[in-house]
Formats: C-alpha cells, structure tokens, sequence
C-alpha cells in the first residue's frame, strides 16, 4: 500500500463522521467543477474528501463518463482515487450532467475542460484548440443568476483569462464573475499523492480589491489541507504562463537525458551512471532524469507546441526554436528506439512476433494519450512485424489507438502468454511488475535468437544476458551473444 492510500484509509472513518453530521448542516460553499476528466475527476474528489463543510458537484457533457463515475468502475485509474471517491460520493461529492443546474447553484466554478493541440486551421498541430473550453464559457454566462468565481483549472495559452473575462462580460449585466487561474500540476498515476500533499498551489488573480477577495476564497478552500506557504500568489498572466513553462521545464530534462543518452550508446558510457553522476549536483537535482523510450502523455507535447506556439506569435522566434527541439529530440528518441530494434535484429522483422510489455503512457495509469507505444506499435507493423501487447490496465485505450491495424496485433492479459514464441520483447512502460517476471520461463518459450530491448532501463541486464537473451537498454552497451 502507497503511504498516501494508507494515510487515507486512516483518515476515512473520522471523516465519514464529519460528513454525516455535515450531510445534516447546511453546505459552507457550493463549488461546481465543468469537466470530469483526468483532472476534474481526483482534484475535485479530493476537494470534497479535504472539506466535508462544502458540496462539490463535477459535471461532464459525457453521460457515459458520468454513468461511470456513479459506478463501482471509476473511469480512470488512479492508485488511491477509489479510497477517496467511496469516501464522499453522494454525501459532498456527486457526479452529473445537468450543467445548467450546477452554473445556478455553484458560487465557484473550476473549469477542467479539455484543451487538446489544435488540428484544423490556422495553428494547426501547434496551437490550443480552446472550443470546449469557451463553450464552457459562454454556457456560464448564458446560465448564472448570481455573481460567481470562475476559476481556470485546465491548461491553457497565457492571456486566455482575459478573453474569459470578455466572454463572461458581455451580455449577462446582471452577473459579476471574478475569473482566476489555478492550474493542475498533478500528475497521472501519483495523483491522489500529489493532490493531497502537493508541492505548491499556485493561485493567479488580478490585483483589484474585488479580485484579491476572490483569490482569498479560494486560498480558503485550499488551506484546510495545504500549508499556506505553499499556497503561492501572482498575477494572472505569471499563473497561466508557469504552467506551460513548468511542463516545459520537466519535459526538458527528460529530452537532456534522452539526447545523452544516445551519446551514451556510442561511446560507452552508462547513462545511469551519467544521471547518477549529474543529479548529485544540489543545483540539477536527481528527478526527471530516467532516460526512456520518450515522453508520452496527453499534456508534454501539447503544452509544449502551445508555448511554442505563443512565442512565434509574439515573434519571439529564437525562443520558439529553443523549446520545439525538446518535442523534436523526444520523437528522434522514438525512431532511434524502433531503428536499433530493426537493425538489432538482422535488417528485417517482417513476419516475426514481437511482443510489447505495456502500452500506457507511464506506469500506474491506463491512460494512453500520446504514448510512445502508440508510435513504435505503428513503425513496427509498418515493418510488417506482428505484434502481441500486454499491459495491466491500458489494453482497452491501446484497442482504439490501434483499431485501423487490428489485424496485426494480438493482445494479451497474461505477459507469459504475450512473450510466448516472441522473437523480441520491448518494455514499453515501467510497470513494477515487469521486474519480477521468471524470464528464465520466458526466454524457454522464446524464438532464438531472443532478443529484449528495454525501453525504460528497469531490468536486471547482466542476468537476462547469462540466461542467454541479447539485451539492448537505452543508453548503454548493448549485451549480445553475437
Ligand atoms: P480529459 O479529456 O480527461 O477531461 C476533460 C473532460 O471535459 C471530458 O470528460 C469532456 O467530456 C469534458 N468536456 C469537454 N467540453 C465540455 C463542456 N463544454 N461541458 C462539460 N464538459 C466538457 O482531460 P484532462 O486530462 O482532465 O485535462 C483537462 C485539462 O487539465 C487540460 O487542459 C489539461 O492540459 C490539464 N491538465 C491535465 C493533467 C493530466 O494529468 N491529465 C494534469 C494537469 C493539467
Ligand atoms: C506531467 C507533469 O509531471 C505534471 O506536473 C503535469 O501536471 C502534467 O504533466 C500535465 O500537465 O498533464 P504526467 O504527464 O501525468 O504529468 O506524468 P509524468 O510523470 O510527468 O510523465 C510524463 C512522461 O515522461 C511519461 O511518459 C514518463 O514515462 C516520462 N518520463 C518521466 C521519462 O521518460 N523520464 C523521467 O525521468 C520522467
């Protein structure tokens, strides 16, 4: 058990006390959240856990989506977020559609909708497609009877606030809102731990006696679990930039190791050893330096184009430049992934078995948006290869991602299965349960020669070798008995 799922499970009695005798009390605050995602999902859930004095409603224009965050099959998985959502539903957490009801009743309102790449147009493939999120907008203005605090949950472009605010101005006189930023920075997989114990929360308001009221509120709500140090302040713009920056900064350092990490298999050098070596340094710091098969995720890549994005807008091409070699470097380290596969094994894998250990974006998570899988699973049919992919909760997204060449691939629960007359393995994504297969029972049920190529650097290299695999992780010495 995670500690924060053990904290939790410690904390649910003495909380369903208080919302039992909160479910009898009037609600301090009525908070609405617009779109049950990845993000409206566990942030709200949380929210109503921390606060049994307030009612939290998250609504969606997805009727399945709600159905299943009514159900005992939660849309997402998220280590911890069943605890947390068991704890409070349908006593200060309720999931629903009617979005009109929620706008009337909330006086804050988060708004999580999705602000994928842009993929018609002009910005096409670079710039935030923000249509949901100004519908979003509109619908407020079109429903609220009563001022409200709206609050800019999603990511999106720096500025964006402000075209909220004209939305929200114009035509409803009879309604003041107060727009603030307050981005997410969970992230998938650890986010129960990130929403519970999270390194800051950023808060973005204007300066006006009216506003920094607001931003008081939701410092407030805030507080009843997150030290107020760590609850930081700034103007609007900072707030919805640092965002974009933030992501921009992580997926930096992982196309820094990534760019090394090619060096590393040419030169033998260790890239463990080299991000050992760098991130003992106080000033660098040891996260965020795995060398990987690439970055995949549903924001990285699309928060990073938008920045792009922005500074091109802004002529800033330089600095454009700059942060588009990040997603360049990240998908040069996809290709050179499927590449050192092909030419490991002889120029040619038309017609072998290749089997794929996992297909999510990261481990502990099903999610599967912009994962590396998708790209290399499409190089390798392209090849001709047949493919066979396991993964313990993202074979249902892999099934979508993949339907157009459904007839190449199998999938498999069962890993033993899935390696069974493979000629190759890739492990995709770092499931902790990949350490601790019997490889020797694999590698006994493998085509030879039996190759394994470690796309995450979590394997015992030296002993698969002895058992007879060729090894090939990511940067550092392939071991092969040829
Ligand atoms: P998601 O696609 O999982 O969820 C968005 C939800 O919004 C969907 O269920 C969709 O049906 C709903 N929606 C869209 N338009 C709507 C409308 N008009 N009315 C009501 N509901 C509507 O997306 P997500 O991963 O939760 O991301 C949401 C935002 O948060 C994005 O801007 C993303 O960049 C940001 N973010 C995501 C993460 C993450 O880990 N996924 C972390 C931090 C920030
Ligand atoms: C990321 C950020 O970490 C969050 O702070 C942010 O809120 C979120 O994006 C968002 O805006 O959506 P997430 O994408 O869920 O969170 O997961 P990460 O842990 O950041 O991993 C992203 C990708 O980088 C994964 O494919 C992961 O395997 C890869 N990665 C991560 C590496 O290859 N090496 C590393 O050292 C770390």
């Amino acid at each position: 058990m995670i500690p924060a799922e053990a904290g939790i499970q410690n904390a649910t009695a003495q909380r369903n006390n208080d919302v039992e005798k909160g479910s009898m009390m009037k609600f301090e605050r009525n908070i609405l959240c617009i779109g049950a995602g990845y993000v409206g999902g566990p942030t709200m859930a949380m929210i109503a856990y921390k606060c049994p004095q307030y009612r939290v409603t998250v609504v969606d224009i997805n009727p399945e989506r709600i159905r299943q965050w009514n159900s005992s099959n939660l849309p997402i998985f998220e280590p911890g977020l069943e605890e947390v959502v068991l704890a409070c539903r349908e006593k200060n957490l309720f999931f629903s559609t009617d979005i009109e009801k929620g706008i009337k009743e909330a006086e804050i309102i988060f708004v999580s909708v999705n602000t994928p790449t842009k993929s018609f147009g002009a910005g096409a493939g670079m710039a935030a497609d923000l249509q949901y999120w100004e519908k979003t907008a509109r619908q407020i203005r079109d429903c609220a009877e009563s001022p409200k605090i709206v609050v800019e949950k999603s990511t999106l472009p720096v500025k964006t606030s402000l075209a909220m605010e004209r939305i929200l101005s114009g035509e409803n006189d009879r309604v003041y809102f107060d727009v603030l930023s307050n981005p997410e920075f969970l992230a998938e997989g650890t986010a129960i731990k990130d929403l519970e114990n999270p390194d800051r929360v950023l808060i973005g308001s204007h300066e006006t006696k009216r506003a920094l009221k607001a931003r008081e509120v939701l410092v407030e709500i805030y507080s009843n679990w997150v030290d107020r140090e760590k609850i930081i302040t700034t103007n609007l713009w900072s707030s919805e930039l640092s965002k974009l920056a933030a992501n921009a900064f992580l997926a930096q350092r992982i196309s820094s190791i990534n760019a090394i990490s090619a060096l590393c298999e040419k030169t033998d050098a260790d890239i463990g050893e080299v991000a050992t070596a760098i991130g003992m340094d106080s000033r660098v710091g040891d996260k965020f330096l795995r060398a990987s098969v690439g970055f995949g995720g549903s924001c990285f890549k699309k928060d990073i184009l938008n920045l792009v994005y922005l500074c091109r807008y802004y002529g800033l091409n330089e600095v454009a430049d700059y942060w588009e070699g990040v997603v360049r470097i990240n998908d040069y380290q996809k290709d050179r992934f499927v590449l050192n596969m092909l030419n490991a094994m002889f120029n040619t894998l038309a017609g072998k078995r290749i089997c794929l250990f996992g297909f999510a974006f990261k481990a502990n998570t099903g999610d599967t948006r912009e994962s590396p899988g998708i790209f290399i699973a499409r190089e390798l049919v392209e090849e001709q290869a047949e493919l066979v992919i396991t993964d313990p909760e993202a074979l249902e997204n892999a099934r979508v991602d993949l339907k157009d060449i459904e007839q190449h691939i199998t999938y498999l629960d069962d890993p033993y299965e899935a390696a069974e007359g493979s000629h190759a393995i890739a492990v995709l994504t770092e499931w902790e349960l990949y350490r601790d297969l019997d490889y020797e029972r694999i590698y006994q049920s493998m085509m030879k020669p039996a190759f394994i190529f470690d796309g995450r650097n979590i394997l015992d290299h030296r002993r698969l070798f002895a058992m007879g695999f060729n090894v090939f992780p990511i940067g550092k010495a392939p071991l092969t008995h040829f």
